[in-house]
């Protein structure tokens, strides 16, 4: 049987760090609050105007390639999961090919907010376990500081700009991607979005007045849920598969609020030392964030290692994957 390994983990944050107390000086808010609200610290923002979403993801693609030893052109498939891409289209994943020099890759964006990584990392996962291809980089990035508004204090400290790439290559030993669970509801649509620049409200002079290309969420339902749904869809894959809580190396869950990783660790019956944080340094950086915590911990994972990756985020859409690390 053949299963997609990850082989290799990069990341790319950008250098500006924007901490709690120059958000002080911006809104109406406390570092005590932040931190003990959402446990962020600081998040790392994109300052130069020229750089966008594929400009972070290219250094992580890069960085990527270089450790692995590979060129660009072995990319057989490249899948960026996003929602803050260069523009509408061409998609984010075609610009960073082409940034790269993947050009026998094709390419395509993927959206799923902060499960973008996890949807995209189980779909890139299909094309190796069929046999088609030999190696595909799955992208996770977004540039949220491009719609945030920095006058609303309840989603300016929150998020923060970052991306990290895995490679998927073959494997017949038993580890990898070993299962998952991926949900959706568009019910959740009304809690999380963005209100205009889509085909439903078209940029005009009056979307742009009205601040309605930013991040709209209404924090306490979208809270609500993602305690419930992602503790409930972290221990249905763990089920599914007979893991008990003492089989996870790691839960790699996305960093949104620290109270709503608590209690997805606390549903599992795991103590922190088995849960990767980083949201103190980077914030929620939506698609980002899984593949950043992978980059960060890299050194102290072993093979065999059970990793249990899951998200929830706007859409709703959220999901648990098993992965067996595989080196
Ligand atoms: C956004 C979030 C941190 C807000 O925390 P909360 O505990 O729900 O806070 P509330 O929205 O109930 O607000 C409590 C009070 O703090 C205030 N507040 C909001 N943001 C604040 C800030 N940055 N600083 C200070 N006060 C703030 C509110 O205005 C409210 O004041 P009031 O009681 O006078 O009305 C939290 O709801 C959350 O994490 N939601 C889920 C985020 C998520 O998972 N998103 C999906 C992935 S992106």
């Amino acid at each position: 049987m053949i299963r997609a390994a990850i082989t290799g983990v990069a990341g790319y944050v950008p250098e500006y760090i924007l901490n709690n107390a120059e958000l002080e000086k911006m809104v109406d808010t406390t570092d005590e609050w932040i931190i003990t609200r959402t446990g962020v610290r600081e998040r790392r923002i994109m300052k130069n105007p020229e750089k966008a979403t594929s400009d972070m993801a290219v250094e992580a693609v890069k960085d990527l390639c270089a450790k692995k030893g590979i060129s660009p052109e072995e990319i057989d498939l490249l899948i960026c999961g996003t929602v803050t891409p260069d523009m509408l289209f061409p998609s984010t994943a075609n610009l960073i090919c082409a940034k790269v020099g993947a050009k026998n890759a094709w390419s395509f964006d993927l959206s799923a907010a902060c499960s973008g990584f996890i949807y995209a990392l189980s779909t890139g996962s299909q094309f190796i376990a069929t046999g088609k291809y030999k190696k595909v980089v799955v992208v996770g990035a977004d540039m949220m500081s491009r719609i945030i508004d920095y006058t609303d204090r309840t989603t300016c400290v929150i998020f923060g700009d970052g991306c990290g790439a895995v490679l998927l290559e073959p494997t017949t030993e038993e580890v990898g991607i070993m299962d998952f669970v991926l949900k959706s509801d568009g019910n959740g649509a009304v809690y999380l979005h963005m209100k205009a620049g889509g085909s439903l409200k078209p940029a005009s002079l009056e979307t742009v007045d009205k601040k309605m290309h930013y991040v709209f969420q209404d924090g306490q339902p979208v809270f609500k849920h993602a305690v419930y749904a992602m503790a409930e869809v972290t221990v249905a894959v763990m089920e599914k598969n007979g893991l008990k809580s003492e089989d996870v190396a790691w839960l790699v869950p996305h960093q949104a609020n620290k109270r709503i990783v608590d209690a997805t660790a606390s549903r599992m019956g795991i103590g922190d030392d088995k849960v990767m944080m980083n949201i103190e340094r980077y914030g929620n950086t939506t698609a980002g964030t899984i593949p950043l915590l992978l980059w960060d911990y890299e050194k102290r994972l072993k093979k065999g290692d059970n990793l249990i990756l899951s998200a929830f985020g706007g859409g709703f859409t959220w999901g648990s994957v098993w992965v067996k690390w595989a080196y």
